[in-house]
């Protein structure tokens, strides 16, 4: 499973990439919105720093605004991956796009339908965003099994990127449920590499080394 950051914070974004783990990184409005700068600088300045793609989303809601929009955001790198909502009109741009080109991630999916739909669409990413079915009292990890079966049974070629992911669990599912990608929010990423018990088992080993390099031969 390739492992992306959901995060538009170029500090976070070095930081985790300095460990050699990031495959590609998801920003939405939001994410953009929080770091107060250029949308334009913002994903320039990513683009520069990992190579993998990079997802920076359209604003325009219509078909025509969202091309016009794409293709200015596709030119801004080579990495640059065009994200376009689930709607009727993002379905038809995503068509278009795909005939140029230009990589899509379809997000805000929530049901095997529209993953489906954006599939055979022909984008190259489609986004089910688990954490905000499990906030409606669903259980968003059957969407990711169900998406890899139907996507499997039809040999479609899109890549499931597991979205809004907020915990532990959610993240060692989605490997389990073949997610091809898990987009991780930076706050999240330090919970996945430590546990309390790794912490006791170092100071304990330190603990132990000091008695022994304090032993009487
Ligand atoms: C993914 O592409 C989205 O940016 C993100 O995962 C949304 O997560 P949220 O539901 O925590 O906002």
């Amino acid at each position: 499973m390739k492992f992306f950051l959901d995060t538009a914070n170029i500090e976070e974004i070095k930081r985790i990439n300095n460990l050699g783990l990031v495959d590609g990184i998801t920003t939405n409005p939001t994410l953009i919105a929080k770091e107060g700068k250029d949308f334009e600088t913002v994903i320039k300045e990513i683009t520069s720093v990992v190579d993998g793609p990079v997802s920076a989303e359209v604003v325009a809601l219509d078909y025509e605004g969202m091309i016009e929009e794409a293709r200015e955001l596709a030119a801004w790198a080579d990495n640059v991956v065009v994200k376009i909502p689930m709607t009727e009109d993002g379905l038809k741009a995503v068509n278009t796009l795909s005939q140029e080109g230009i990589k899509t991630n379809v997000t805000l999916i929530f049901s095997v339908a529209q993953g489906l739909l954006a599939a055979k669409a022909g984008a190259t990413y489609i986004s089910p965003f688990i954490g905000r079915i499990d906030d409606m009292g669903d259980d968003g990890m059957s969407l990711i099994y169900n998406l890899r079966l139907v996507l499997d049974n039809f040999d479609l070629d899109a890549e499931i990127i597991a979205a809004s992911i907020r915990h532990i669990g959610h993240f060692e599912e989605t490997a389990e449920a073949g997610a091809d990608i898990a987009t991780v929010p930076g706050s999240l990423f330090p919970k996945l590499w430590s546990h309390p018990l790794t912490d006791k088992g170092i100071e304990g080993f330190m603990a132990d080394w000091k008695v022994y390099q304090n032993r009487d031969e």
